[in-house]
């Protein structure tokens, strides 16, 4: 019989791509979404590729009992966490609604679990955890020291993280598997899901595809004085399709009688780009100039970080290998599609 998994957060960017991965290796789906930073008609695309609707629960996991009731219509197996209010500078601005959004969801769901004999769940984090490693520390491995957050929203990750470890140290009858995310970019293939950022994009892809659309005029490249190669920042950019594979995998796994309680995986390409090299093989793949030009630094970036990803790759069998050319590519696909269907 197929499992089900509960995809909180599955209308999103990353949740609507590993709905169709999961849905691809033979899993049902529910997607549970408060449509906060997402739209319904994302369903469609998941629909168009996958030629299956999953369910769809317009609810707001903060909210105990409805979440309760949802559960109680399904059997669900398993749970990837994925909502969460993710913009850093947000969360600066409104700290206590990135607490209560993302630690009240989890903290609801991680008690509900049992009651609904729900044996796994896989949630998102970020290497936002790791603060700046020490040079020595790159790339980071999964036991790299964590700094202390430098916005609440990174510290609602490492909360989380803490969370999970003490509810299952306390011998709760579940498993998890966090993964740590380093650079999400790109877009389906098919062009029929993506990022849909809300007004200006603070993240560099799609900075760089509206860019080239001619919706913003500029890209700035945050700072050229880094202690890089080239002087600009240094990040590991994994393709969102790889990375909904890797929740396939931990979701498999996690859902294995005999592996551990809690385990963490890196989940990254194992590789460092600069911002430089991203604009640059942006523009050598797609063909399209970008007009940018060189700004200060911004605040509280980190300076270079990317990942050892050995773990996630011996253990879940799982490896990004989506060339970046063809990443990019994917990216700029997605914006010409928001173009053609008028979206921007
Ligand atoms: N950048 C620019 N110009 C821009 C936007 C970004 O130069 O207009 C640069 C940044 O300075 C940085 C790099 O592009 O060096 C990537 O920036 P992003 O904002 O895309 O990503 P970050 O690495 O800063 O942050 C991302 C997520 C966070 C998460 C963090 C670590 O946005 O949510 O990774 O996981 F916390």
């Amino acid at each position: 019989m197929k499992q089900t998994i509960l995809v909180t957060g599955g209308t999103g960017f990353i949740g609507s791509h590993t709905t169709v991965e999961l849905i691809q290796a033979g899993y049902n789906v529910v997607i549970a979404d408060n449509l906060s930073n997402s739209k319904r008609e994302v369903i469609g695309g998941i629909k168009k590729i996958t030629g299956i609707e999953p369910a769809f629960e317009f609810i707001d996991l903060c909210n105990k009992e409805a979440t309760r009731e949802m559960l109680q219509r399904y059997r669900i197996d398993g749970i990837i966490h994925f909502a969460a209010s993710k913009a850093v500078g947000e969360s600066v601005e409104k700290p206590l609604m990135y607490y209560r959004n993302n630690i009240t969801s989890l903290v609801n769901l991680l008690e509900l679990m049992p009651e609904h004999n729900i044996k796994g769940v896989i949630f998102s984090s970020s290497c936002t955890v790791y603060g700046q490693p020490r040079p020595e520390n790159l790339p980071v491995t999964e036991d790299a020291p964590h700094q202390k957050a430098t916005s609440p929203y990174g510290n609602t990750k490492e909360i989380n993280e803490q969370i999970i470890q003490d509810y299952i140290h306390s011998g709760a009858p579940i498993k998890s598997i966090v993964l740590r995310y380093f650079n999400p970019i790109g877009a389906h293939p098919s062009a029929l899901i993506g990022e849909l950022p809300n007004g200006k994009p603070n993240n560099l892809i799609p900075y760089v595809t509206q860019t080239a659309m001619g919706i913003l005029e500029q890209l700035t490249i945050f700072g050229n004085d880094y202690d890089t190669p080239d002087g600009t920042c240094i990040r590991d950019y994994i393709y969102v399709v790889d990375l909904a594979k890797a929740h396939v995998a931990a979701m498999t796994r996690v859902l294995k009688k005999d592996t551990a309680a809690l385990e963490y995986f890196n989940i990254g390409t194992g590789r460092g780009n600069s911002t430089r090299e991203i604009v640059e093989t942006f523009e050598k793949a797609t063909g399209v100039k970008l007009n940018y030009t060189y700004g200060p630094r911004r605040a509280g970036d980190i300076e270079k970080i990317w990942g050892d990803c050995t773990k996630a790759n011996t253990i879940l069998g799982w490896k990004a290998d989506t060339p970046l050319e063809d990443v990019l590519v994917s990216a700029w696909k997605w914006q010409l599609k928001l173009r053609e269907d008028g979206v921007m």
